[in-house]
């Protein structure tokens, strides 16, 4: 029985990987089906780079090590929020949030983190060359939700890049002086 059941479930997922629901929200399923995938895109890549935050805030060694533990753990909290509003809106859509650790590792478009990376400043090179594609993925993703019809997403995604934006300038200020 347990077998027969797995097996629905992942024919089920090979047919369907969104898993779309029904929802009163009054916007086309089409465009539904579009924004999920949008915002599940966008799901993987924050979930990768929330976990390569926590790993420069664990491995940082040098002069400056207190102050950049504790800016990249703020970081990997913000990233974490944007997670859990990404999950959300896509189930709120009707979606199912594809967010495993595994799904993540799937599908981001991120470049694995410089593991050989030691010093601060190559941490604060790294996590701004990626914190950088995320946010500028995601500004990209504010136009395409306003054009499916999506206002609640674009200011989702709007937000989150203002909070992305702002940890990008932090980590960039170790660097414009150099
Ligand atoms: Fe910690």
């Amino acid at each position: 029985m347990a077998q027969l059941r797995e097996r629905t479930i992942l024919k089920h997922f090979d047919s369907d990987p969104l898993h779309m629901f029904e929802s009163r929200v009054n916007i086309p399923a089409e465009s539904r089906h579009a924004l999920i995938e949008l915002l599940n895109a966008r799901l993987v890549d924050t979930i990768d780079l929330q976990s390569q935050a926590k790993f420069a805030h664990w491995n940082v060694k040098g002069h400056n090590f207190y102050q950049l533990h504790l800016l990249f753990d703020s970081i990997a909290e913000h990233l974490e929020e944007g997670v859990d509003l990404i999950a959300e809106r896509i189930t709120a859509l009707g979606g199912r949030a594809n967010g495993t650790v595994r799904q993540a590792a799937a599908h981001s478009s991120l470049k694995e983190y410089d593991l050989n990376a030691l010093n601060g400043i190559e941490h604060v090179r790294v996590l701004a060359d990626r914190l950088a594609s995320l946010s500028n993925s995601t500004r990209e993703a504010i136009d395409r939700s306003d054009d499916l019809g999506d206002k609640g997403t674009s200011d989702l995604f709007t937000e989150i890049v203002r909070t992305a934006d702002k940890d990008l300038y932090f980590l960039e200020s170790h660097l414009q002086a150099e």
